[in-house]
């Protein structure tokens, strides 16, 4: 079958989009300095352009295999692919690809997590879950403004590994995060940095707005806020 790569010749010349064959997207992914990223399961990747998830969906298959390959148990292996989907962000301009691309991650997960787990450690929560952080992580908005059509700032959320299986998570508005660079603002209380773009030295804790309780992996999907 041909990859659709274009949907009108007026979305190429005004966004410019044209979608990834996927030979282009695994040659690309095959370089060393990304092989070794991806072998990395807490390296972050942001796609600024993302379209419909082209390399996002590939690179999502790719750390999952790594997580299979580097988890010793069937719990540490579900957290593991939950790590893994995390670490993944996009931006993408266009509400219809942005659709396409939270169905695509959605559908690679779940593809993946039901052909490597025993029916009897199939766990709902898991999905579940993996469906909040697909679609924190994916956002509408303006790679170039920052912000969403509605005019809000982009928002993203870190899912840091805490103790005990744990994770807690953070979100940062993608101003601080480009802007500040080595100090990013966050719209959370307790602000740290990023893997995307962190500074470990820095660390500041002010501001008034949710926080989200530190919880397993598989309950990300209550949303539990302090
Ligand atoms: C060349 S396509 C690439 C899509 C995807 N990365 C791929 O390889 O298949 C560029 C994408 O960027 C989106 N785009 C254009 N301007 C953008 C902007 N300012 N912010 C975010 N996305 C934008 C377009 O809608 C399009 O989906």
């Amino acid at each position: 079958m041909t990859e659709k790569t274009i949907k009108s010749a007026n979305r190429v010349k005004d966004l410019g989009e044209v979608f990834t064959p996927k030979k282009i997207v695994n040659l690309m992914l095959n370089q060393p300095e990304i092989t070794a990223k991806i072998n990395d399961l807490h390296a972050t990747f942001l796609e600024p352009s993302a379209g419909e998830g082209a390399f996002l969906v590939e690179l999502l298959k790719r750390k999952l295999n790594v997580a299979k390959a580097q988890s010793k148990n069937v719990k540490e292996m579900q957290n593991n692919f939950l790590l893994a989907l995390s670490t993944l962000y996009g931006i993408e301009l266009m509400e219809d690809n942005v659709e396409m691309l939270v169905m695509n991650m959605s559908n690679a997960f779940q593809q993946i997590y039901y052909h490597t787990f025993d029916l009897q450690d199939q766990d709902i929560r898991v999905i579940k879950s993996a469906n909040v952080i697909i679609s924190a992580n994916m956002a509408q908005g303006n790679a170039l403004t920052h912000k969403t059509d509605t005019g809000d700032p982009i928002v993203f959320s870190e899912w840091k590994p805490v103790s005990r299986g744990k994770v807690q998570r953070t979100e940062y508005t993608f101003d601080s995060i480009i802007e500040n660079g080595e100090s990013i603002g966050a719209v959370q209380p307790e602000y740290e940095q990023m893997d995307l773009f962190a500074d470990p030295e820095e660390d500041t804790s002010e501001s008034q707005a949710k926080e989200y309780l530190p919880c397993k992996w598989e309950d990300i999907y209550k949303r539990k806020i302090k």
